[in-house]
């Protein structure tokens, strides 16, 4: 099976490497062609959960320069899937699958209006990872990979186990079920709690429990936002508390996605997290006062982040 990696973040880079060293034929896409270039040239650094540090040759190609994949995996952050979406047609290979492993809500949407819904399986990844910088990564929490068929993929059960089969061969624990919409919106619980709040308090995953006012927020968002799952038709059995708490020790060490953004100067994903449940919210008639709050606090801190001093020294007048 040909595969591509569609995005050389920490997550993609790191599943790109770990198939790469199982013997898979995988391709790492990236649109920037200087970064493409580094990666190619250096590999991809993986420090593994047991301490060791490896570098796979994964090689990068630009993901404008087309192919012919039996399965691309979507690693773009939420606010690239547009522009993902556009790439995908002329990457495909006839009869190919699509698998977005994507954070955030709206992302299966986008895709399914590029390449149809039939081909498309969704994918959520409890591990954690970080990108010290550019083709280094750190697995720095342990989670399972859930895969799916979403509602209007026609993806079949064969093909599906073969697709979790690639992922297991490469050392993750890849679980299928059938209610994928279900585990999408647990892990936007997960996402809507932990990502805000460690990337306004700058604390990694592990500390966030014990900072009960931050906790508390966590909690409120990752409620309303179970309400509006419930709300949708989505029958969730995950109890908001004690499954952010769960995520928390088991990526304790963890830098969340929206932390290193933030610290890199990025755009972050919360449009695509909480502000996607404050606008579904709307349509129900929800109130989602803390997923507001949280959506504005981080809009802010993007806009102020080329005002703020780079260091205390710069505040003294
Ligand atoms: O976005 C993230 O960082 C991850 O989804 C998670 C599970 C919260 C771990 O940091």
């Amino acid at each position: 099976m040909k595969i591509a990696v569609l995005g050389p973040g920490a997550l993609g880079c790191l599943l790109a490497a770990s198939l790469k060293e199982q013997g898979e034929e995988v391709v790492l896409l990236d649109y920037r062609p200087q970064r493409r270039e580094l990666l190619q040239r250096r590999g991809i650094t993986v420090h593994t959960l047991a301490g060791e540090v490896r570098v796979a040759p994964v090689p990068v190609a630009l993901a404008a320069a087309g192919g012919a994949f039996d399965l691309v995996v979507v690693a773009v952050k939420a606010y690239q899937t547009e522009a993902a979406a556009g790439l995908l047609p002329r990457l495909l290979a006839p009869g190919a699958l699509v698998l977005t492993v994507q954070n955030g809500l709206g992302n299966l949407e986008a895709l399914a209006a590029a390449v149809g819904p039939e081909r498309l399986l969704a994918g959520v990844v409890f591990a954690g990872a970080t990108r010290p910088e550019e083709g280094r990564v750190v697995h720095a929490g342990a989670g399972p990979t859930v895969i799916g068929a979403p509602p209007g993929s026609q993806v079949t059960p064969a093909r599906l186990a073969q697709v979790a089969q690639v992922f297991r061969r490469a050392g993750w624990e890849c679980r299928i079920r059938d209610d994928i919409e279900v585990v999408l919106w647990e892990k936007l619980l997960v996402n809507v709690g932990i990502n805000p709040l460690t990337a306004l308090l700058r604390v990694p995953n592990g500390v966030l429990p014990a900072i009960p006012p931050a906790w508390e927020l966590a909690v409120a968002a990752a409620t309303e936002a179970a309400a509006l799952a419930r709300a949708s038709g989505l029958a969730l059995t995950v109890d908001p508390d004690t499954r952010l708490r769960e995520v928390c020790a088991a990526t304790a060490a963890n830098l969340s996605s929206m932390l290193q953004d933030v610290l890199a100067g990025r755009p972050t994903e919360i449009a695509a997290l909480n502000g996607q449940v404050v606008a579904r919210a709307k349509t129900h008639g929800l109130p989602t006062p803390v997923n507001y709050c949280l959506t504005r606090l981080l809009e802010a801190l993007e806009a102020a982040a080329p005002s703020r001093p780079s260091a205390e020294k710069d505040l003294v007048v």
